[in-house]
């Protein structure tokens, strides 16, 4: 029998993936590929929806896929492929713009919370959740990874396909919501109360997977605790001793209640020790196996054109069968 399809994708919009990307979701895509016939895609073609710099994309577009295989995606279970690589997402979205309504398009309120921070938001940003659409339809996608602030996108998703099936015949599988068992919301180091995040976290406040021992340890001694000296996981009085708690919980695979007894009696300072050698220990190989992928540009573009051409193998059927029911 064939394995669900899963899709997912993640945007070169920075040197380094965190903590936070790691254990909310990409751990997730390692797991997926033995249970799943799994897509994983470099979104670089939203990455451009708010302004860029091409140098910056092309070598971050890079560094994203180097980071996706030292976490252990495998070229050999998953297909791991740059979006614009595949030109059928492309091709596909516009069609679907053409059945898609302004009224509903305007009503993504993740469109609305992005281009209020912005001077001047683009078409592009607007339309992205269109492009997510192609995305997810061209490859007969049944479930989809999503966080909360993706549920919309989805829903839309499947409007569009359901949509474009009543129209012009059946053609496109209606992908389902994936919900991950165990995820973590890991919060800012600096600021638990928030999420650790690229975009609204100070340096200090995250751990990048590409970190240095020396930073990445100094980043964990420094984390705001909070007053009392108990190492217990209370997420509203203890926000910040409960975040440590979490990513100790995952990293070392010890139950938070082990390691609040663990810790009974001793300071913040004996258990955020320990945990900046477990997180070292966690990032240090993946970080030396980044390197090594970034070392052999031309290895890594041709895992990149493989993957890529698998990818367009079902593509550009999908599209076919579209442009043909449309009547191009
Ligand atoms: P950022 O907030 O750093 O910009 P993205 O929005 O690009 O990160 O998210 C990429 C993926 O990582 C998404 O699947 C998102 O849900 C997940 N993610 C990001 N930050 C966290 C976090 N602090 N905790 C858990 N998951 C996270
Ligand atoms: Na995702």
């Amino acid at each position: 029998t064939r394995k669900p399809r899963v899709l997912s994708g993640i945007q070169p919009t920075a040197e380094s993936f965190h903590l936070g990307n790691y254990l909310g979701a990409l751990r997730q895509w390692v797991t997926l590929q033995d249970t799943h016939d799994a897509f994983y895609m470099v979104v670089d073609l939203h990455a451009i929806t708010a302004g860029h710099d091409p140098q910056a994309l092309r070598r971050r577009t890079r560094a994203s896929a180097a980071q996706l295989l030292a976490i252990g995606l495998d070229p050999a279970r998953c297909t791991l492929f740059v979006q614009s690589q595949v030109p059928e997402h492309t091709q596909l979205a516009w069609v679907m713009s053409a059945i898609t309504g302004f009224g509903e398009a305007s009503r993504m309120t993740q469109f609305k919370d992005k281009s209020a921070k912005q001077e001047r938001a683009s078409v592009g940003l607007f339309t992205y959740p269109i492009l997510q659409a192609a995305d997810i339809l061209l490859y007969d996608t049944d479930q989809v990874p999503v966080g909360e602030d993706q549920r919309q996108h989805l829903e839309l998703t499947r409007d569009l396909a359901g949509r474009f099936n009543k129209t012009f015949g059946k053609t496109f599988r209606l992908p389902e919501p994936y919900i991950p068992k165990e995820t973590a919301k890991i919060g800012d180091l600096q600021e638990p109360g928030a999420k650790m995040s690229k975009s609204n976290s100070v340096p200090a406040g995250i751990i990048e997977l590409r970190d240095t021992p020396k930073s990445a340890a100094k980043k964990i001694r420094g984390a705001v605790t909070d007053t009392g000296r108990e190492i217990v996981f209370d997420e509203e009085n203890k926000p910040g001793v409960s975040n440590l708690l979490s990513i100790y919980s995952v990293l070392a695979d010890t139950p938070i209640p082990e390691l609040e007894a663990r810790y009974e009696g001793k300071g913040y300072g004996d258990f955020k020790g320990d945990l900046a050698e477990v997180v070292v220990e966690f990032i240090t190989p993946i970080a030396a196996r980044t390197e090594e992928y970034l070392a052999d540009t031309a290895e890594l573009d041709k895992i990149l054109t493989e993957g890529a051409h698998r990818a367009r193998a079902v593509a550009t059927a999908t599209l076919a069968d579209v442009y043909d029911k449309v009547g191009f």
